[in-house]
């Protein structure tokens, strides 16, 4: 049997505006993760379990929409992999529809463990390219960021089509991450955003912009290039994704709670109107913020650093 893992990833700025050509920064988020398992069988047909969902189905009888069996049948393509005496287990402990990658995720890992199975390699632009397929299945018409940061395994700034460019973070970050607990498909509010800035391109385009501005103020300070605080451009972006009405009651209570009891910034994170929000935190706020943020009703709070290895 061979096994192979993804980490989940947060994005620190830049949603929804990233899909409509803007620049986005994200980051593997590890606390929580994806991992898949193949074993050969001697019978004929290839099962995809999924324990976590209660699932277990042939890939012959998978729906034509169905991503995990769209990832197999990709990767397996691209491995030459013959499909028969399989049985791929997917297992994940990050929330579905909570703006954490779930499904990028799983299928990172489900074509990591492919490969593995093959005795192949596989480089991340490849398992990326193989998993966004599946995601244009999950997402509708996304910008390709999750699968980007969540094959590439590292901190990425990134423009749709162009790959993930080089973001060399030169200070220690540390983020909490705290879950509404309220599931928010990621496709259904994209969808929303797409409709409203057909219908009103005068007033979301503007906001697309800034929102692009403001994540590449983040990249410069990220990287060393100008002086200044993270922080306030993270609560800045926040605003600007409640104007695009992406964010929801519950996150704005989270964020709320994050600031005033002393994080650096705070925004929701990922596709909104539920799902996750972060807070940047330093030493001394770390502890105040994590009981603010479960005093306002999280159900989850998880902590993460990054920039420092
Ligand atoms: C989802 O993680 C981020 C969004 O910007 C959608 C996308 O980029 O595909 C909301």
């Amino acid at each position: 049997m061979l096994m192979a893992t993804a980490s989940g990833k947060i994005i620190l700025l830049g949603e929804h505006a990233v899909v409509y050509g803007q620049p986005a920064i994200a980051v593997p988020f590890r606390a929580l993760q994806a991992t898949a398992m193949v074993a050969a069988r001697d019978s004929a047909p290839v099962w995809i379990e999924a324990p976590d969902l209660e699932r277990r189905y042939r890939l012959d009888a998978a729906s034509p929409g169905d991503p995990l069996a769209l990832a197999v049948r990709n990767a397996a393509q691209r491995l030459r992999l013959p499909l028969h005496g399989l049985v791929i287990t997917v297992r994940s402990t990050l929330p579905v529809a909570s703006g954490l990658g779930s499904g990028a995720a799983v299928c990172t890992a489900l074509v990591r463990a492919l490969a593995e199975f093959a005795g192949q390699t596989l480089v991340p632009d490849e398992v990326s390219a193989i998993v966004y397929e599946s995601e244009k299945l999950l997402h509708g018409t996304p910008s390709g960021i999750d699968n980007t940061v969540i094959a590439h395994d590292r901190p990425v700034f990134f423009i749709k089509g162009q790959g993930p460019l080089p973001l060399a973070v030169v200070r220690p970050y540390t983020f909490l991450v705290a879950d509404t607990g309220v599931p928010s498909p990621t496709r259904h509010v994209v969808a929303d955003v797409r409709a409203a800035a057909t219908r009103q391109p005068e007033r979301y385009q503007p906001l697309f912009a800034e929102i692009g501005a403001t994540v590449r103020a983040a990249r410069a300070l990220m990287t060393g290039e100008a002086e200044g605080e993270l922080g306030p451009l993270l609560t800045r972006n926040h605003a600007l994704l409640r104007e695009l009405e992406v964010s929801s009651e519950a996150l704005d209570t989270l964020v709320v709670a994050a600031v005033s009891a002393g994080a650096l910034g705070a925004k929701l994170s990922g596709g909104g109107r539920g799902g996750n929000m972060i807070a940047l935190v330093d030493d001394d706020s770390v502890e105040a913020v994590r009981a603010a943020l479960q005093g306002s009703g999280a159900k989850a709070v998880y902590q993460t650093d990054f920039g420092d290895d």
